[in-house]
């Protein structure tokens, strides 16, 4: 049996002594009692009675060590600034932030939502909650207003932490507006909003609840804050994703399995070694963000360099298709994660900017939160000539599902799969009908886990525990397991291939999006009488969406004029209530839409037409010339 084959049965076979042993790669203020409880299946709690701290783990631990080591480097292409904090330059301003938000009145146990741009304080504010033992609920800074008033509804924070603007390509979006607007909306009310003003749009402050953060800070600059030490089944965050419905999904975590989590997946998975630099382009708003840009380098003791802007673009904010590389070479970056798109956007770039800069001190790069296409992978590769290592999760599970663990024994990667089950996944694969394993070569079914999941797992849907068993373990028949609601298959040698999504969610560069959100935010529209929002394939940004619209009125199916005109103003208004994410890449309009008899929306059909590929079995539609029309609506 090959090394990895071992350690992986020894997680399953063993899964208390396994996990009893990665525990030791964290500190703990006093020991677990009880490495796993499954009574309660699927509700799983890890190393219950041990206490821990994820500001500790991240900062404190080290300060003895590496304290004078960079351990947060923060690059903005944005407003062309670079900045390094030490541990204990790190270690000072988290306790700044925590003795400000303690002014404020948090506590254990409290929410902070955190809405902010890609900027150092972003950091410290979580790192300040994890102190604190508050739950932090980071909200993406490019989600406007609706997007997050239900996500302040949901979280109900006492304070949220905010800044004046974010800025992307330039093009400054004042934060505070959207803020105001979503608070507006919400009928919960934060007590206070802690600001960072930049300088970069004006606010307005309301009077008694709206704090710079600037002045706090200063006021606590020589706070020293102790760690809370919590229970490591307490909650770290909740991070709000899409689903089926159009009301997002609270995913929350604890404190000590996630900790352990990620102190593995750094040593097993991504290799990452004390004193090195970790350069993750993502967002902090994604769950990719807070385990391997914020949490996962630090708590093992890496520098970790944050960045605010587009790969295209240098630090004299001019173009520079190389920035990235420049950095990897200036900060001696070990390992580096990104996602497919932003690599198909470098590929548009010149291919000598791979080569100017000494890229020797990178060990891999790691790509995950969509498929990635051979042509891309290859690219990349040839062009770096590092490992390429992609790696399928999601934000529920918190770190990869299916990878290759280097750290544990090298392992080919095979371009077009993600790899193999991680050390305590039970991956399965499953009939969608009927339960069925199928343990054949390539056949293929629903991608499902077996229970106990490991640790770093989400513990449940936040405030919503029925919604969590309901939605997530109950939709295979007969069988408690819980679904990814992606496709898959696996070949022979025990690779996984994901296939897209078995529910009406897509991915828009890398971004997780429900279409049932962009249909409720456009069926919101005075004009519109039905919707129909599908994913469909995009050469750059893997899906994006296309909308179907059946008007109130007749005027926007016979009048180019006022099919443009109304077609500008749905691409608005969901812009305007989620984000310029969500935005539709185009809007048709049709009389109707292709339904079932019993009225179920027949969106794999009306993909399938996008894509130019056979609808498939349509014996159960009502009316197939609403498919004709999709069609014919296509055409320039
Ligand atoms: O459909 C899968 C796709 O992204 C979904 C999870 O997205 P999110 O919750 O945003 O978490 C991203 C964490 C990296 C999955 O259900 N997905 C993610 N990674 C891959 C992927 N599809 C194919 N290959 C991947 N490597």
């Amino acid at each position: 049996m090959s090394r990895y084959a071992e350690f992986y049965r020894q997680s399953i076979d063993a899964p208390e002594a396994f996990w009893a042993e990665q525990a030791k790669l964290i500190d703990w203020k006093t020991p677990p009692q009880q490495i796993l409880d499954a009574s309660n299946a699927p509700f799983v709690r890890w190393f219950a009675g041990g206490t821990t701290n994820l500001c500790h783990n991240a900062v404190d631990r080290h300060l003895a060590t590496r304290g004078d080591q960079p351990a947060l480097i923060a690059v903005s292409t944005e407003t062309g600034t670079e900045k390094s904090y030490s541990f204990k330059e790190l270690h000072a301003e988290v306790q700044r932030f925590a003795a400000s938000l303690m002014e404020l009145g948090v506590g254990k146990g409290d929410r902070v939502l955190i809405y902010m741009p890609m900027i150092p304080e972003a950091a410290f504010a979580m790192l300040a909650c994890a102190r604190l033992g508050a739950i932090h609920c980071v909200v993406f800074g490019g989600f406007a207003s609706g997007s997050l008033a239900s996500r302040i509804e949901d979280a109900t924070p006492k304070v949220v932490v905010s800044a004046d603007a974010g800025s992307r390509g330039g093009k400054v979006l004042a934060y505070k507006p959207l803020l105001d607007e979503a608070i507006r909306q919400s009928s919960h009310k934060p007590e206070s909003v802690l600001l960072v003003d930049r300088g970069l749009a004006p606010m307005a402050l309301t009077e008694g609840r709206d704090h710079l953060a600037a002045a706090l800070v200063e006021k606590h600059r020589d706070a020293q804050v102790p760690c809370t030490w919590l229970d490591a089944t307490d909650i770290s965050y909740t991070i709000y994703t899409s689903g089926t419905t159009g009301r997002p999904k609270g995913v929350q975590r604890d404190t000590g399995g996630y900790a352990v989590a990620l102190a593995a997946s750094m040593k097993h998975i991504f290799d990452g070694r004390p004193g090195e630099t970790y350069f993750s382009t993502s967002d902090i708003g994604w769950v990719v963000g807070h385990s391997y840009i914020v949490y996962g380098p630090l708590i093992a003791g890496m520098a970790t360099l944050m960045y605010e802007g587009l790969p295209t673009q240098g630090l004299d904010r001019q173009p520079d298709g190389g920035i990235w590389w420049r950095l990897v070479e200036k900060y001696k970056v070990t390992v580096m994660f990104s996602a497919p798109t932003a690599v198909r956007v470098l590929k548009k770039q010149d291919p000598a900017l791979l080569k100017k800069y000494d890229l020797s001190s990178l060990r891999a790069l790691f790509l995950a939160g969509e498929p990635l296409d051979e042509p891309t992978a290859r690219w990349i590769s040839e062009g770096l000539g590092v490992p390429i290592i992609d790696n399928y999760w999601q934000t529920e599970s918190g770190w990869p599902i299916l990878t290759v663990a280097n750290g544990v024994e090298q392992t080919r990667s095979k371009f077009g799969s993600p790899g193999v089950p991680m050390y305590g996944y039970k991956v399965k694969i499953l009939h969608e009908a009927t339960g069925e394993e199928l343990s054949g070569a390539n056949e293929k079914g629903v991608v499902v886990i077996e229970g106990p999941t490991p640790p770093g797992f989400m513990q449940t849907v936040w405030k919503d525990d029925e919604r969590f068993v309901n939605t997530y373990w109950k939709s295979v028949p007969g069988k408690l397991v819980y679904s990814t609601f992606d496709w898959g298959i696996r070949d022979e040698d025990g690779y996984f291939y994901i296939l897209g999504r078995t529910d009406d969610v897509i991915n828009v560069a890398g971004h997780r999006l429900g279409t049932r959100e962009i249909e409720e935010a456009i069926s919101g529209h005075a004009k519109v009488a039905e919707v129909a929002v599908v994913g469909v394939a995009d050469a750059l940004k893997g899906q994006v969406a296309m909308a179907f619209v059946v008007p109130k009125d007749g005027a926007a199916l016979g009048d180019d004029q006022a099919a443009l005109f109304l077609e500008g103003e749905i691409m608005k208004q969901v812009a305007d209530q989620l984000g310029a994410l969500a935005r539709p890449a185009r809007v048709r309009f049709v009389s109707a839409l292709p339904k079932t008899r019993s009225g179920k929306l027949l969106r794999r059909a009306i993909q399938a037409v996008c894509e130019q590929r056979d609808p498939g079995d349509l014996t159960t539609i009502e009316d197939p010339g609403a498919l004709q029309q999709i069609r014919r609506s296509l055409s320039p």
